[in-house]
C-alpha cells in the first residue's frame, strides 16, 4: 500500500502502536452508529489490534486502510495527530450465505473522529485515494451510505462521485449508492 500526501495529510498504513487511537475511534457510537446492518461500538483493545492486523494483510496494488494523519498536530501538542481511518477495498454483494461473496466492485470509505470533522479532512483524504485509484487503472469506484447518513453523502458529493439512488445491491443493506469513473481517454 503507497503512502499518500494532501496539503493538510498524511495517508499511511496503520501501525500496531496506533491501536489506541482505533479503540478510542470505534468505541464512539457517533462514529459507530451509521456502519453495518448491527451498529456495536468497539469496547476491548485487542478488537483494535485485530482491526489493525487485519487493515496491515490487505493485499492488492490499489486498495488499502490508511491511517489519516495531521500534518500540523493539534494542540496540546501531546494529543495524538490522527484524524480517521480512510478505505478503499472489495465492496460485498448482498446474497443468502455469510460470509458474503465479493461484487467485484471497489468502493471507498471513511470513519472519522469527531474531534476532526468539520474541517474538510476527511474530503481532502478521501479525494486523494480516489484520485490515485481511479488514474492507478480502476475503472469504477463506488460508495455506499445509510440513507440518514447525510454527512458522509455530502463527502460522496464534494470529491465529485455521482449519486445513483438507492440499492439494496451490496451488504444485504439498503444504501444510498454513489459512483465514480474514471476519466475516459479523449480520441485523437
Ligand atoms: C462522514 C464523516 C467522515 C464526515 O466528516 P466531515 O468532517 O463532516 O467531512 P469533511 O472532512 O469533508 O468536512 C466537511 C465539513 O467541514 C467544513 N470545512 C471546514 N473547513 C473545510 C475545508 N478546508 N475544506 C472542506 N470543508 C471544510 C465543511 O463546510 C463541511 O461542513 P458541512 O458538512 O457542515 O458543510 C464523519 O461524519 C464521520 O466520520 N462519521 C462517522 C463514520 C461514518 O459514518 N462514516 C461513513 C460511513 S458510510
Amino acid at each position: 500500500m503507497i503512502s499518500l500526501e494532501t496539503e493538510r495529510l498524511i495517508l499511511r498504513p496503520w501501525e500496531p502502536e496506533d491501536a489506541g487511537f482505533v479503540l478510542n475511534l470505534y468505541s464512539r457510537w457517533e462514529v459507530q452508529r451509521f456502519i453495518g446492518n448491527h451498529p456495536q461500538v468497539m469496547r476491548e483493545f485487542a478488537e483494535a489490534e485485530e482491526r489493525i492486523r487485519v487493515w496491515r494483510t490487505m493485499d492488492h496494488p490499489l486498495h488499502g486502510a490508511w491511517a489519516v494523519q495531521l500534518k500540523e498536530p493539534l494542540q496540546p501538542k501531546t494529543r495524538t495527530p490522527l484524524a480517521g481511518t480512510l478505505l478503499l477495498k472489495s465492496i460485498p454483494a448482498s446474497g443468502e450465505t455469510l460470509p458474503l461473496q465479493p461484487s467485484g466492485d471497489t468502493e471507498i470509505g471513511w470513519h472519522f473522529h469527531p474531534d476532526h470533522w468539520g474541517h474538510g479532512y476527511a474530503t481532502e483524504a478521501a479525494a486523494a485515494v480516489l484520485a490515485t485509484a481511479l488514474h492507478g487503472g480502476l475503472d469504477r469506484v463506488v460508495a455506499v451510505t445509510a440513507p440518514a447518513n447525510t454527512a458522509s453523502q455530502r463527502v460522496c458529493q464534494r470529491i465529485g462521485m455521482t449519486r445513483l439512488g438507492q440499492t439494496n445491491r451490496y451488504y444485504n443493506a439498503l444504501c444510498e449508492l454513489f459512483e465514480a469513473r474514471a476519466p475516459q481517454p479523449q480520441p485523437d
